[in-house]
């Protein structure tokens, strides 16, 4: 795992008068804030938790009431049998990497932990309705944020500033933190509402990412088309997952096995 934040941390400037500083999210352990919410399309954050966990980077996850709705039925797994595999392969990823590195300071850092996040454990699920959990506070040294999917009745209460609940709160906080936040914005077709939205998180410093599918890496599965978008979500947060296509580093002509049609 690269991480091509951890080298540099002064803020770029600006690109234009509208968009916000940003500045670059803190290295090391900084846990990464991942919600899923209740639009369709759960495989997309549970597949984004797993990958950054196998990377080494610490999450702390939030389902909303209405993923815990939806969750099930298109998993057959509950939320809380999601948290329960999480941690085993956080367990995993931490054995594998102090047996391949005993004195390392930390899996998939490359940089001494931060003190307050050095004993953290690797996965942490927090309660929707807890307003206090640690991603609530700006002083909290997150990485960033994710949802996905991104339904569009938190899309709109992140727009409008509404911290209604952890997940809000959170997101709220990336904003006036000036850290990344990722909102896999799921809903077809789009209203004019919905499209207003995105544009007021896109000005305010989010990074609106729709789960829309690329071809261009020819994905064989279903697995492999989810992954393809959730690495170039993990892109965004300075997170690079073992295995992604890379556009130009593998000529894409050279798959092995036929695409899906
Ligand atoms: C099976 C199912 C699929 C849904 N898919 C979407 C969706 O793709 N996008 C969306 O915005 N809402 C979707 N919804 C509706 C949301 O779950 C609903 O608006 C909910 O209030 C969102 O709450 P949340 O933002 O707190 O998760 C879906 C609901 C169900 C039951």
């Amino acid at each position: 795992m690269t991480d091509r934040h951890s080298a540099n941390r002064s803020a770029p400037a600006p690109r234009s008068a509208e968009e916000p500083a940003r500045l670059s999210p803190p290295a090391g352990r900084s846990p990464l804030l991942v919600a899923i919410t209740g639009a369709t399309g759960a495989t997309y954050g549970l597949t984004l938790v797993r990958r950054a966990l196998e990377a080494g980077v610490p999450v702390r996850l939030t389902f909303t009431n209405a993923a815990r709705r939806v969750v099930p039925g298109e998993t057959g797994k509950t939320v809380e049998e999601w948290s329960q595999e999480f941690a085993a392969v956080a367990e995993a990823s931490e054995a594998a990497a102090e047996a391949a590195s005993p004195t390392a300071a930390g899996p998939g850092s490359g940089a001494p932990p931060e003190p307050e996040t050095r004993k953290a454990p690797l996965f942490a699920l927090d309660d929707v309705a807890d307003i206090g959990a640690p991603g609530a506070s700006g002083s909290f040294r997150a990485r960033g944020m994710v949802i996905a999917p991104c339904s569009m009745g938190t899309l709109a209460r992140v727009a409008q500033g509404v911290s209604g609940n952890l997940v809000e709160r959170e997101a709220d906080v990336c904003l006036k933190e000036r850290r990344p936040l990722v909102l896999l914005a799921r809903e077809a077709p789009l209203s004019a509402i919905h499209l207003r939205n995105m544009l007021a998180v896109t000005e305010a410093g989010a990074i609106v990412l729709p789960p829309v599918p690329a071809f261009y890496a020819r994905p064989r599965t279903v697995e492999e088309l989810v992954g393809h978008t959730v690495d170039r979500a993990l892109d965004l947060l300075g997170i690079s997952p073992a295995g992604a296509f890379r556009w130009g580093a593998e000529f894409p002509g050279a798959a092995a096995t036929e695409p899906i049609q």
